[in-house]
């Protein structure tokens, strides 16, 4: 009855090439539409006012907040210019109380500017700030938000972990800004950038060829170079550059050929944005371990698979995380050993035989595989929308940055990534289609384009 439970999981899991690549045209036909008009799709393809991308001839010392990420991390850069690259660069890192997740708007700001206020005077006993000079921040913003300038924008609404209701169609710098005032902190933020936008940025820093940025962490998303006259529902200037970096928001990509099973509805039902995210569920960090821990539970219910008594913790919505899955899936030795003490550890599963432990690590593969390759679908989406899936010919290099705990830490997921991008593109494509690890590039890349929106630009 339990290989029974697992056999048809795996059926509704599968991911063949040819549903990927018709997850992958989805996707783009889903990409022309969001660029169409605002509504025209459930991919927002957000304008970033990111018209032009990092030269390397930025200067100056600039401060950085990445909020969205597994942890909150404030940053300081010293930038000097083409010759010296980044001179200096410190950070402190915290995570977010879980209380402030989902509280008020104020809460959340004001635990912010804090951080940053104790940062920055740690930071000026060593370095002095330059004379003359207002401190200018760049701020990686992890949400999808409506930007009306380089500097302000509208919370649409939240995802991953979050959920704080008063600060919805606020004004994501205002609030910011208004929080660091509160704390005494002098400080301008000069660009507000999704970690996606703050990636591509700090990607091509140090790669010309970087077009596409995509994060796969808590959550997930990319951002990649548009054409400025391919974006109809723009009416701004034409930018200088002709181009515009567009914040996908594809975590909220749905379509009918995304495989959905039972425990992804559940998981959705049940979840703080339910009907929203769907790719989001089905891909990233934050919910691969609930998503195991749903078809254990019902194997455990349904199959007695752990023994007549259904283990209480197996119960605990989020109790499995994926860096525990991730352990689990990556267990080599012969006796399954990692895999026998987290199940001891984390949901009090004692004595497994080899044979229920084994089935369990095949469970993560199941989950890990169908994430992953959709992953790889949804950058090929991309690069078809960019003309760039196949072979150009000057046979021009494109570059994806990536970044994010599950690209970074969970080596299974990474590798089924990579093997199948490769396999959808093709080996003679593949010679120029590239995977870059972009280690915290959103916070360099916060400041960097904080560097280039600066008001001290002629200095
Ligand atoms: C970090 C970036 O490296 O990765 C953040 O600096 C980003 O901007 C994060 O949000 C995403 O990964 P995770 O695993 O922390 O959600
Ligand atoms: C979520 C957010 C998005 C962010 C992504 C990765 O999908 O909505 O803005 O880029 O997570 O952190």
């Amino acid at each position: 009855r339990a290989m029974g439970i697992v056999k048809e999981f795996e059926e509704k899991c599968g991911t063949p090439e040819g549903k990927l690549k018709q997850v992958a045209d989805a996707l783009t036909v889903e990409m022309h539409a969001g660029l169409a008009s605002e509504g025209g799709s459930k991919l927002k393809m957000l304008i970033s006012y990111v018209d032009s991308l990092p030269t390397g001839n930025e200067k100056g010392v600039f401060y950085a907040l990445d909020l969205g990420g597994t942890n909150f991390r404030v940053l300081r850069v010293e930038l000097g210019g083409r010759e010296e690259g980044i001179i200096h660069q410190e950070f402190a890192e915290a995570s977010i109380p879980p209380a402030l997740m989902c509280g008020n708007s104020d809460a959340l700001f004001d635990y912010i500017a804090e951080k940053l206020a104790s940062f920055i005077d740690e930071e000026e006993q060593r370095f002095h700030q330059p004379a003359g000079r207002q401190r200018e921040l760049g701020f990686t913003f992890s949400f999808p938000v409506m930007q009306t300038s380089i500097n302000s924008g509208t919370l649409i609404r939240w995802t991953k972990g979050f959920s704080i209701d008063d600060a919805v169609g606020q004004d994501i710098v205002a609030e910011l800004t208004e929080a660091l005032r509160r704390k005494g902190v002098e400080m301008r933020v000069a660009a507000l950038v999704n970690d996606t936008i703050g990636t591509l940025a700090g990607g091509r820093y140090t790669n010309n060829d970087v077009a596409v940025a995509v994060i796969l962490g808590t959550g997930t998303n990319a951002a990649y170079v548009e054409r400025a006259q391919a974006i109809p529902k723009w009416h701004g200037p034409l930018p200088q550059s002709g181009e515009m970096v567009i914040n996908m928001e594809w975590g909220n990509f749905r379509s009918s050929h995304l495989p959905l099973t039972e425990y992804d509805h559940a998981l959705d039902v049940e979840s703080l944005n339910p009907g929203e995210q769907i790719f989001e569920k089905l891909t990233s960090g934050m919910y691969l371990g609930e998503i195991l821990r749903r078809v254990l539970l019902k194997m455990a219910v349904e199959a007695s698979f752990f023994g007549d008594v259904v283990p209480p913790k197996l119960e605990i919505p989020f109790v499995l995380r994926t860096p525990d899955m991730s352990a689990i899936h990556n267990d080599s030795s012969s006796d399954l050993r990692v895999v026998g003490s987290k199940l001891k550890d984390i949901l009090e599963i004692s004595n497994t035989s080899l044979k229920t432990r084994r089935v369990i690590v095949e469970l993560c593969n199941i989950v890990a595989t169908r994430g992953a390759r959709l992953a790889a679908a949804g950058v090929l989406g991309v690069l078809k929308k960019m003309g760039r899936d196949s072979l150009t010919e000057g046979g021009e290099k494109t570059v994806i940055a990536m970044d994010g705990g599950l690209y970074e830490h969970y080596t299974e997921y990474r590798e089924c990534l990579e093997s199948t991008l490769n396999e959808l593109i093709g080996e003679e494509a593949a010679a120029t289609i590239v995977v870059e690890h972009s280690n915290d590039g959103s916070g360099i890349g916060a400041a960097l384009l904080a560097a280039s929106n600066s008001l001290y630009l002629d200095q």
